[in-house]
């Protein structure tokens, strides 16, 4: 999409979501906001949409410029600049496969960045922080769809326990400072469910499924070979969200929600990878025959969240996920 469709599409966008666009007193057009990760597929969508609907005073930094692992680094940054609203959107992400190699750096980096921001939007009077977990953070055997009252409640799955456990202790140091703090803090957590989008990783090491299953299945299309093996049953479901939405949710959170509860986001439809598979075979012209390694882990059966407290703000997710691989697809074709 050239970058008149991307802002047309984004002006359709604004004018479906009429409540999103509304600024509330404080949060102005000229509100100075930290897009933390503004890198990153959320943080680029967050950027995206703030710009399109007419903030001027966003401000970002890379994690060469500010290592947020560092307090002494954070610490600097948020003396300097003094960031009115922070969108909490940089973490060390990646799917299971990273997930399973790299536990310490999933549960230190994450715990390191959560610990270093969170204080200095305290310390440096930040009037309103969101802060970006994930639908990993409940339950392996939660009731579906998973309501916001179902965390801590039983074990986690084991395959990303060490990253949800760092953003459950995020949740709750914003709770914490919340709940110690009522006059001074409002820091509030939000849960996507799987995302994709523009900008998204297409390093099959570390990436998430949609973006793994286009290139494999691309390239057996290309290479004409007669069979695709993918990991896992495939009998796992889930659900997917376009970061253009998640982005549209985040900032309707900003002006509205005040609630010391994480709230959840995402499509409220979960379908398997076998299904999910199958869409894209489908609208990549792919013949040949999708297998699935069923040595390898699922991971949690099923994650599809309860999106009733975010609906009942007046969001609504607006890119259907055939639309939304479609352009994942042209998304490839820019990146290979
Ligand atoms: N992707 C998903 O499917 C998904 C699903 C649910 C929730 N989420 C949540 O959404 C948030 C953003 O995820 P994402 O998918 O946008 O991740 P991403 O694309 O991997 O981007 C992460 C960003 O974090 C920054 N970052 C990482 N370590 C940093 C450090 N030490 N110092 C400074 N910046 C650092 C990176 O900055 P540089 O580029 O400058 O290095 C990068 O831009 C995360 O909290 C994640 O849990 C994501």
């Amino acid at each position: 999409m050239n970058l008149f469709k991307k802002k047309l599409l984004a002006f359709i966008l604004i004018l479906i979501c009429g409540k999103s666009v509304q600024t509330s007193a404080d949060f102005t057009f000229q509100s100075k906001i930290y897009v933390a990760g503004h890198n990153g597929l959320v943080g680029s969508a967050i950027v995206r949409a703030l710009t399109v609907q007419g903030h001027t005073n966003i401000i970002t930094c890379n994690s060469k410029e500010v290592d947020l692992r560092r307090q002494d680094q954070v610490e600097a940054f948020f003396n300097r600049e003094k960031p009115e609203y922070v969108f909490l959107a940089a973490a060390k992400v990646g799917g299971i496969k990273a997930n399973m190699t790299y536990p310490a750096d999933f549960i230190y980096d994450n715990l390191a960045i959560e610990l270093n921001v969170i204080k200095a939007a305290f310390k440096y009077k930040t009037k309103k922080l969101l802060f970006l977990g994930s639908s990993c953070i409940y339950p392996k055997f939660a009731s579906q769809p998973m309501v916001e009252d179902c965390l801590l409640t039983s074990k986690l799955e084991p395959s990303n326990e060490y990253y949800a456990i760092a953003k459950i202790a995020g949740i709750k140091l914003c709770e914490a400072f919340n709940k110690q703090y009522p006059d001074q803090t409002k820091f509030i957590s939000c849960m996507p469910c799987n995302l994709y989008g523009p900008g998204d990783n297409w390093n099959l090491e570390t990436s998430h499924v949609l973006t793994a299953l286009i290139q494999k299945i691309y390239r057996a299309k290309q290479a004409q070979i007669p069979t695709v093996m993918l990991l896992g049953t495939g009998n796992a479901r889930r659900e997917f969200l376009h970061a253009d939405d998640v982005a549209q949710a985040c900032i309707l959170l900003m002006q509205n929600y005040t609630d010391n509860q994480q709230i959840n986001i995402g499509s409220g439809q979960d379908l398997t990878i076998r299904e999910l598979a199958d869409k894209i075979k489908t609208i990549l012209g792919y013949t040949g025959e999708i297998k699935f390694n069923a040595e390898f882990p699922d991971g949690t059966p099923q994650k599809l969240l309860n999106i009733n407290k975010i609906t009942n703000l007046g969001w609504r997710p607006l890119i259907n996920l055939n639309t939304g691989i479609s352009l994942m697809i042209q998304e490839y074709y820019k990146f290979k």
